[in-house]
């Protein structure tokens, strides 16, 4: 490997392009600023009066978390005296204020800047990654992203960690639901699209904040799903697949990038020279700060590279991460490295002069409270309703809302009769708003049900009964609940909870179940050997089903699930991920038909965990499984089908489409062309809805095996009942290319097929050739 490693940089250099998933998002970056040389002449000067440890300080990146915080005055004492560069976890303007207030009495009066984990949402909480991702909408992905940088910088924060573009394929892992799915071009795009709208035209703006990609690179993949564990993969993979999102977020202008907390082929990322110069800095031409994740530089020593925090701290500071986040090992370890010779002062300054200019860019040195304002601007009432962004939160809910089944029309259901609400997830406020949900207040947050009583009124009866708790293992129930309430425990026993929702149902004309996972257990820490529903409610749908009433599943969840017996006994399913504060208003709406579902999913759905990793865009094999002739000697299970559940790219409307065959402009592309596919797109139904053209790339001989298909564009478009729309894409030579064993990048001349479809599976086929 280490053979490789050498290699790699030199087998980069030579490649003809970049990682980069070309997209129309990351055409123009975040406006630059306008006079870099007067920046850098500022940076110059300001640097010249720093000593080492008022440098060092500025790469301490600490967290300072609501409520009492017994080392305030230590933390104060040290932010006076120049010793923090940054905080993060204080999220509003008069907590803000008192940390900027103890810098602006340091010796440099060098402004802190304030970060947060604002995913998906500041105050108004939106969908997860995963929902987002879903509405396949970048029009609405934008708007999330710029409500979020208006409400976070109006609570005074100066920086987002986020986007999260991490690529997994594997739902074992919790944070699948943060990141936007197992494609490379989808998250690409959905990545710079937030840093864009997250940063404005001046990341400088009040109402902008900087964006920093993470986690760099592919902690998507860790082995077995599991948290934090190895990640090892072919270059080709990591360049073809993994890195092109962290790119396009940079190609951007994201300000900063965090670094992973795995290590990849054997090297922790935080000590990784490779990844953090030769291809962020070098390649990719990155400026801005990199910052490592939670207590990173320390867990080298865990990982076996570092022999304690000073070898720890100076693999990180030469591999180039710049902030050290919330460890004390650059406080600690740099000042000795730097006087025993073993850490350079160019090491140093380099990272602080990063800090220095994301400062600068921030427009604090002119300005240290530009976001957060003077005493007499404090909201009176932090979380009022006048602060929160409701109506995008509902509209952008309802387009990621994934309709999974609905047999004999059982969706809309009808405002009428008696419903009855089950599961311990129906009532949920704190559940549907989703990990890592900022400053959002739960009790601003509408459940399904409160979301279905509004849609109502009086005019149907609606019933609720928990049903089951989300689960019942004590065990897990505590790891759950260990550093926040996540589940609450119903203390009746299951038979008389699953006998009390049964005994509901039979008063009911249908039963809407809303089941899944707790926020907690799909979220960071939260990585499991198996992906069905709890056996607590597992148990409760089969009672329900045997009731004989209609059963709608309202699924809340952050992972795909394997729903095999759901999908074979419900009689409809809407996958709603976790959609926010404005949730259940959402998902009523497209439960009583008020909005048509349009969502698809932007990950495979297995039918059990052993298929895991069950992708779209997978290498044929020399022996591809063929259903129409099931060879014994085939790459298959031979105990289950290969495919997947609900394929990548799937999802229902209450109407029907249909797409004609491809049309393609030319059938011979010359190098440097293009070729214009189109297919007409019909709404063969009989109520207005849109769905997602989407068109896949094959390359069937290369020099190298190439994926069956891979997506590469795609559209959303919104058809009236009836209606016919040409829909086109112009393909070019980026489309075709991908990185050779030799790791050049570019397009092997050829055969090319071009598939376009609503899913990744029901396509209709086109062919050209490459001169
Ligand atoms: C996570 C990051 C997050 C950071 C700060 C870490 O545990 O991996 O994604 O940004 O904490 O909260």
């Amino acid at each position: 490997m280490k053979k490789l490693r050498l290699l790699l940089p030199l087998l980069i250099a030579l490649a003809a392009a970049p990682a980069t998933a070309q997209t129309s998002d990351t055409a123009s970056a975040a406006a630059p600023v306008r006079n870099q040389a007067a920046r850098e002449a500022f940076l110059d000067r300001l640097m010249q009066r720093m000593t080492v440890d008022e440098k060092i300080g500025q790469l301490r990146l600490v967290s300072v978390p609501a409520g009492a915080n017994p080392d305030k005055p230590r933390l104060l004492a040290d932010i006076r005296a120049g010793r923090a560069g940054a905080i993060f976890n204080t999220v509003t303007p008069h907590d803000i204020r008192v940390l900027q207030d103890a810098a602006m009495q340091s010796r440099l009066k060098i402004p802190l800047f304030f970060a947060y984990d604002v995913i998906h949402g500041q105050r108004t909480i939106f969908p997860i990654g995963m929902g987002l991702a879903s509405t396949w909408n970048m029009d609405a992905i934008r708007q999330t992203g710029r409500i979020s940088a208006i409400e976070a910088s109006a609570d005074g924060l100066d920086m987002t960690w986020s986007p999260m573009v991490d690529i997994s394929r594997d739902p074992r892992w919790g944070r699948t639901s943060e990141g936007f799915g197992e494609d490379t071009y989808l998250t690409s795009r959905i990545g710079a699209a937030l840093v864009r709208a997250y940063q404005g035209d001046d990341p400088a703006a009040r109402g902008s904040i900087m964006a920093v990609v993470k986690h760099f690179a592919a902690y998507g993949a860790v082995e077995g799903g599991r948290d934090y564990n190895t990640v090892d993969m072919s270059p080709q993979r990591l360049f073809q697949d993994y890195l092109p999102p962290y790119k396009a977020a940079v190609d951007a202008g994201a300000a900063g990038v965090m670094i992973a907390l795995n290590a990849l082929n054997g090297v922790p990322a935080t000590g990784d020279k490779w990844l953090l110069q030769d291809v962020l800095r070098k390649q990719w031409g990155f400026k801005g700060i990199t910052i490592s994740d939670h207590g990173a530089i320390l867990e080298m020593i865990k990982h076996g590279v570092a022999a304690d925090g000073r070898d720890a701290s100076r693999l990180a500071i030469t591999a180039g991460a710049d902030m050290s986040m919330s460890d004390t090992m650059y406080g600690e370890n740099l000042r000795p490295l730097l006087d025993s010779g073993r850490v350079r002062m160019a090491d140093i300054d380099r990272a602080t002069r990063d800090v220095l200019r994301v400062k600068y860019d921030l427009g604090l040195f002119q300005d240290a409270y530009r976001r957060i304002g003077s005493p007499q601007d404090d909201p009176p009432d932090i979380n009022a309703e006048s602060r929160l962004h409701r109506g995008a939160a509902r509209s952008v809910a309802r387009e990621s809302l994934v309709l999974l089944k609905n047999q004999g029309d059982a969706l809309p259901l009808k405002k009428q009769g008696t419903i009855a609400v089950i599961g311990p997830l129906a009532k949920s406020q704190r559940d549907i708003m989703g990990n890592w949900s900022a400053a959002g207040q739960a009790d601003q947050a509408v459940s399904v049900f409160q979301g279905m009583a509004n849609a109502l009124g009086d005019r149907a009866r609606l019933l609720y009964a928990k049903g089951a708790n989300v689960i019942d293992d004590p065990e897990i129930v505590k790891y759950l609940n260990l550093y926040e309430q996540d589940v609450e425990v119903d203390p009746r026993t299951p038979a008389q909870l699953v006998d009390e929702a049964v005994a509901t149902a039979r008063q009911a004309d249908v039963v809407v179940a809303v089941v899944g996972e707790s926020q907690g257990m799909a979220h960071e820490a939260s990585s499991r050997t198996d992906i069905v529903l709890p056996e607590s409610q597992a148990r409760l749908l089969r009672a329900l089903k045997a009731t004989g009433k209609p059963l709608v599943l309202v699924l809340m969840n952050g992972r795909p699930l394997s729903l095999v017996w759901e999908s074979e006994n419900a009689d409809a399913m809407l996958e709603t991920w976790f959609a926010g504060t404005e949730g259940g208003n959402a998902i009523a709406d497209v439960l009583f038909g008020d909005y048509n579902p349009s969502g698809k999913l932007p990950m495979t759905f297995p039918r059990s965990v052993g298929q895991i990793p069950l992708y779209y865009n997978h290498l044929n094999t020399g022996r591809p499984f063929d259903p129409q002739n099931p060879d014994k000697y085939t790459s298959r299970y031979f105990d289950a089908p290969n495919g997947p559940l609900f394929p990548f790219g799937y999802g229902l409307s209450y109407t029907t489409f249909g797409v004609s065959d491809v049309t393609l402009s030319r059938t011979s592309m010359p190098r440097g062309g293009k070729v214009e596919a189109s297919v007409t797109v019909t709404n063969t139904g009989t109520r207005d809805g849109a769905t997602v053209v989407q068109l896949y790339i094959q390359d069937p001989v290369a020099s190298i095996s190439r994926p069956v298909k891979e997506l590469k564009h795609f559209q959303k478009v919104l058809l009236k009942a009836g209606e016919s729309r040409q829909v086109s894409f112009t393909i070019d030579e980026k489309d075709l290319s991908f990185y050779n064993a030799q790791l050049q990048y570019g397009a092997e001349p050829g055969l090319f097929n071009v598939y376009i479809g609503l899913d990744s599976q029901d396509v209709k086929r086109g062919s050209f050739t490459l001169r």
